[in-house]
């Protein structure tokens, strides 16, 4: 058989995203496998038992992620595909597994034909891609990539309290690779979409050429706790009055900037939280995206302004903490190209797209040419039980992303 015939096994890749999707499923077709749990370390022993089995190398580094290397004829730098196993606490089964699983088909598929590739082939996992449990998200990659300091990133804490050095040393996968483990020749990452727009306009593959900016903060309001009927309105410092209003207040900004602009009020904590008591605090989780980075600091400009005013006007203290701060990213146009090519050539409808959510390839992206394959999200619904992927469109992207990788390694 020509190495351009070569397909993928749609209906192995379905059913090991089924048995993953089987670790922390949620009851309702969805799974909470968030990072570094018990959960986590049960997904992660099953993907690299995988990985041994289609005959890679596996290693873990430092930051927990793993890897699965493939030798080429040629001792030179590889060709890094993968994603994230993580989910977030009400996810889906596709998001970040599909690119997984499917870099271990594509190994599996090469190693049945027979195909030794020149350069060596790497299946990437990443550690809390998801930044649910752990600020920030892409954490693993970002250190991956000697953005964010090893001793650092051990001192981040979880949303319950853990240590995330701890937490990787607890479920084994505080490994010893060094870091990064490999300098890759270029780096390819498959996804959902976990928009609407491949769904809406009949497109399979997206040739994704930029990922949007992300400005992650946590708001505290300090007001004052006090009885919810003896107190008058205009004597009240109320914490929970003040997190609505932030509520609004990002509705009020997204339309009001227009364009790409998005803002999301994600958790809400009120204190004491009873429902005849004033909080006297509260606390909330803003993220802002934008396609542009001038119109993103303009966002973060208005949003400062207004809880500074929001705080003059109530009378209470309020404080920022920085989460997570990542630039628009534009990917490599060589490899989207190819992309482009490669699904054409396939027969799938390809458009060029950007991401909205953030990925582990944007990491890469500083290292390596990058760039991503995107597949159709039904009716672009995901952090959610509901995402769903049809099991052709699964397998033309891992198609894609084989022969994609294929052109990079010859
Ligand atoms: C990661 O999934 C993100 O875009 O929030
Ligand atoms: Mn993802
Ligand atoms: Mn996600």
């Amino acid at each position: 058989m020509k190495t351009t015939d070569l397909r993928i096994d749609g209906d192995r890749l379905l059913a090991r995203l089924g048995e993953l999707a089987a670790i922390g499923a949620t009851g309702d077709g969805g799974c909470c496998r968030l990072a570094l749990t018990e959960e986590d370390r049960a997904g992660r022993d099953l993907v690299g038992r995988w990985m041994r089995e289609a005959g890679l190398e596996v290693k873990v580094d430092p930051i927990g992620n793993f890897f699965g290397y493939r030798a080429g004829t040629d001792d030179t730098a590889a060709v890094m595909t993968g994603s994230h196993i993580d989910t977030v606490a009400t996810g889906g089964r596709y998001d970040g597994c599909l690119g997984v699983l499917a870099g271990i088909e594509t190994i599996r598929t090469l190693a049945e034909a027979g195909v030794r590739t020149r350069r060596p082939l790497v299946v990437g996992v990443f550690t809390n891609e998801e930044g649910a449990r752990f600020a920030p998200d892409m954490l693993g990659s970002l250190a991956y990539v000697g953005d964010l300091p090893l001793e650092e990133a051990y001192g981040r804490i979880s949303i319950d309290g853990k240590r995330l050095g701890d937490e990787l040393a607890r479920i084994g996968y505080r490994g010893e690779a060094p870091l990064p483990l490999y300098l890759p020749h270029a780096h390819v990452e498959l996804h959902i979409e976990q928009g609407p727009v491949l769904d809406a306009e009949g497109g399979i593959i997206g040739s994704v050429e930029s990922v949007q900016g992300i400005s992650w903060q946590e708001v505290n309001i300090f007001g004052e706790s006090n009885h919810a009927g003896t107190t008058p309105m205009r004597l009240r410092h109320d914490a929970g009055y003040c997190a609505a209003a932030i509520g609004i207040f990002l509705r009020t900004l997204a339309r009001e900037l227009g364009g790409n602009q998005v803002c999301t009020m994600g958790a809400v904590t009120l204190h004491p939280n009873l429902i005849n008591v004033i909080p006297g605090r509260a606390s909330v989780t803003i993220d802002l995206r934008n396609t542009d980075e001038a119109a993103l600091q303009q966002a973060e400009q208005r949003f400062a302004e207004f809880l500074e005013q929001l705080a003059r006007d109530e009378g209470v203290a309020i404080e920022t903490r920085r989460l997570a701060r990542f630039e628009p990213v534009v990917f490599d146009a060589n490899v989207a190209a190819i992309i482009k090519r490669v699904a054409t050539r396939l027969g799938h409808a390809c458009r060029p797209m950007t991401s909205g959510a953030g990925h582990d390839a944007q990491m890469l992206a500083r290292i390596c040419p990058t760039a991503m394959i995107f597949v159709p999200s039904v009716k672009g619904i995901s952090h959610n039980p509901a995402e769903h992927t049809f099991p052709a469109h699964l397998a033309a992207g891992a198609d894609v992303l084989l022969h994609t990788l294929l052109e990079l390694a010859a």
